[in-house]
């Protein structure tokens, strides 16, 4: 049963599952949806929505400096790191942008596929005809 002692050790020796440290998300939903809104879309304390053309370290370094706004000092290093990624991937750069809202991409498409869908129904008619 020596093998089994030795797991046991093992698994006790292990990094610790860090299931407390906070998500990016978690982090933005507790500390700065209040004036930023849910998606970034701003709030009564803070219209201004959360977009820009920050790079995604500049944010964080902003983040680090200055938010909370009223709390500022309260959201550091690997913090501001991970909320900064979240709001860059969720809702603050072009990219996202157009993924959250994608420039009338949708509607060109479906008016092509209407636009062959008319030629092949006159087609369609010649040819029964
Ligand atoms: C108490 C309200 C409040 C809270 C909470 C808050 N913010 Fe802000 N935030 C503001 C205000 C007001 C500004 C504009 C400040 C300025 O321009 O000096 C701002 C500006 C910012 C900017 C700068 C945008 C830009 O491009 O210049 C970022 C990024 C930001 N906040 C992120 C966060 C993050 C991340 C959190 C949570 C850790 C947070 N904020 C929490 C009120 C808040």
């Amino acid at each position: 049963m020596r093998w089994f002692a030795i797991v046991i050790v093992l698994v006790l020796s292990g990094e610790p599952l860090r299931a407390d440290a906070p998500t990016g998300e978690q982090i933005y939903r507790k500390q700065c949806a209040s004036c930023h809104g849910a998606n970034g879309e701003g709030s009564k304390k803070y219209s201004n929505p959360l977009v820009g053309d920050r790079h995604v370290g500049d944010l964080a370094k902003v983040i680090a400096e200055t938010m909370p706004d009223d709390n500022p000092g309260a959201c550091v290093g690997a913090d501001a790191d991970k909320v900064a990624a979240y709001i860059y991937d969720t809702f603050y750069s072009k990219n996202a942008r157009e993924r959250n809202h994608p420039p009338r991409v949708e509607l060109s498409r479906l008016t092509a596929v209407q636009h062959q869908n008319t030629l092949a129904d006159l087609i369609g008619s010649f040819r029964t005809n």
